[in-house]
């Protein structure tokens, strides 16, 4: 189901097509350089359909979820945006973390930052968020410019306690992007 259409992108929710190329990208070790311990995987096609599964549930049930990002220009899978709790962080909970990953060949052509724009209208529009957040490895700048140029803005440096890496948060208010609209 097709969620929202940019200027060069289509979004859509996951679907089987996308187990090959999502398994491509989460087996790509510079794509996952600043992804939880930096350990590329799942690298098996039975747990990526699970991933892809998950998140067809979590748009059922949350009305958020991962979505497929396909170039319009000739309809391939460029890579995700998504929507979810992150519970590997406790300390920040309640919370609903915005997130991104592409295939490296589209990276710094402004993929993340327009597909990730009508996700996080949907969050604060439809879902009806309050607050949205982001989290980051310390030295993913790349995607510190993302979070920045949607409006979030850096609020703590914390620790993830399953492997003890630091991460930066940003967030956005209701408010806030009510401000900026
Ligand atoms: C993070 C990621 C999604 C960014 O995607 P992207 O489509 O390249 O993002 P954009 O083109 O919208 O923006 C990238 C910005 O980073 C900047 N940038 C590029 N290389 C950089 C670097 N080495 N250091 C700092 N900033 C950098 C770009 O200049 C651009 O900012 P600008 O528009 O102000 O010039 C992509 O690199 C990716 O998939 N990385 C692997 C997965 C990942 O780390 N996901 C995020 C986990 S928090």
């Amino acid at each position: 189901m097709i969620f929202s259409t940019t200027d060069r992108l289509v979004l859509r929710q996951p679907s089987a097509e996308d187990i090959e190329p999502l398994l491509e990208l989460n087996t790509d070790p510079e794509v996952m350089r600043y992804i939880g311990n930096g350990s590329v995987g799942p690298a098996d096609r039975e747990s990526t359909a699970g991933i892809v599964e998950r998140y067809r549930r979590s748009w059922a049930e949350n009305d958020f979820g991962m979505l497929s990002v396909l170039t319009r220009e000739d309809g391939r899978y460029a890579g995700w945006v998504t929507l979810a709790v992150p519970t590997f962080l406790p300390q920040i909970l309640p919370a609903v973390e915005i997130g991104w990953r592409f295939h490296r060949a589209q990276w710094g052509r402004g993929f993340a930052t327009e597909a990730a724009t009508p996700l996080l209208a949907h969050a604060f529009d439809t879902v009806g968020l309050d607050r949205v957040v982001s989290i980051r490895h310390l030295d993913n700048e790349r995607s510190g410019r993302v979070m920045e140029k949607l409006g979030l803005r850096h609020t703590e440096e914390t620790t993830v306690p399953s492997h003890g890496g630091k991460v930066a948060v940003y967030a956005i208010t209701r408010e806030e992007y009510a401000a900026r609209s």
